[in-house]
């Protein structure tokens, strides 16, 4: 692959597809087995449904989170935490909240939509580790008020700085590698078309085409086996 070949500076986006091969759902698939056409994300993933039932939305979280703890990062979680040695200057930008990129040793990254390992305070808007176990939920923070899931919702603003940082970093890179995203939700999906706009080499990993293929150097199969033979092809030269 010429463009990473040459690249010195590399972005790689990233949603649930990337941990799909470790047995984490997806969201959305044009089978219509997500997550979101099984569960109604406005009940569960949204602050409106957290005011109105905080019990069934932490419990959601818990399931998922039990399955993200249960789950092992997969082959294209390691070639992407190697990138970061691989490349001069580096930058994993991911909608995921499994923790998986982390555990793989990424280091580089920005989480756009928090993460599913930490809690934050209602109040004072402190975000904790989370504990293996509550003792109750919903949990509440020392100060007495409850504990939430640190995750942006539908309708929420991302954590401060966030898309900036993406942003100016994507404005300098040589190419940005998306993988495993429908980048359906926004604002994550608009570094793509912005990456285009700026003439920016865009390589698409994902098992289906989407709405920008037709604009991006688009590489069919799943990541953990599309990602370790691109990493290969690099060695190779
Ligand atoms: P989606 O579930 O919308 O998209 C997953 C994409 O991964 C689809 O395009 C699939 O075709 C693709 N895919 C599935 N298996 C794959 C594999 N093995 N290899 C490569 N690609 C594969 O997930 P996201 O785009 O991450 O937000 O969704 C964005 C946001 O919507 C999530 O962060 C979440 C959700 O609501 C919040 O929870 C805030």
């Amino acid at each position: 692959m010429k463009v990473l070949l040459k690249a010195q500076s590399v972005v790689v986006l990233t949603g649930a597809g990337v941990s799909a091969e470790s047995g984490i759902d997806t969201f959305r698939d044009s089978k219509g087995s997500g997550l979101w056409s099984r569960y109604n994300p406005q009940e569960l993933a949204t602050p409106q449904a957290f005011s109105a039932d905080p019990e069934l939305v932490w419990k959601w979280y818990e399931w998922r989170r039990d399955r993200a703890r249960t789950a092992s990062p997969n082959p294209a979680h390691r070639v992407i935490s190697s990138w970061e040695n691989r490349f001069k200057s580096f930058l994993l930008v991911s909608q995921n909240v499994d923790g998986l990129h982390q555990r793989a040793g990424s280091k580089k990254i920005i989480c756009l939509h928090g993460s599913a390992t930490e809690v934050r305070c209602t109040r004072s808007t402190k975000v904790f580790l989370k504990p293996d176990a509550f003792e109750q939920i919903p949990p509440y923070c020392l100060c007495g008020s409850m504990f939430r899931p640190n995750i942006v919702w539908f309708g929420e603003s991302l954590p401060p700085g966030a898309m900036e940082s993406a942003y100016e970093r994507i404005s300098n890179c040589d190419a940005l590698v998306v993988v495993g995203t429908s980048l359906a939700v926004y604002p994550a999906a608009n570094l793509v078309p912005t990456a285009l706009q700026y003439g920016i080499p865009v390589i698409e990993i994902n098992v289906e085409a989407g709405d920008f293929s037709s604009r991006t150097i688009s590489l069919l199969g799943k990541a953990g086996e599309v990602l370790p033979d691109l990493d290969r092809g690099l060695d190779e030269h």
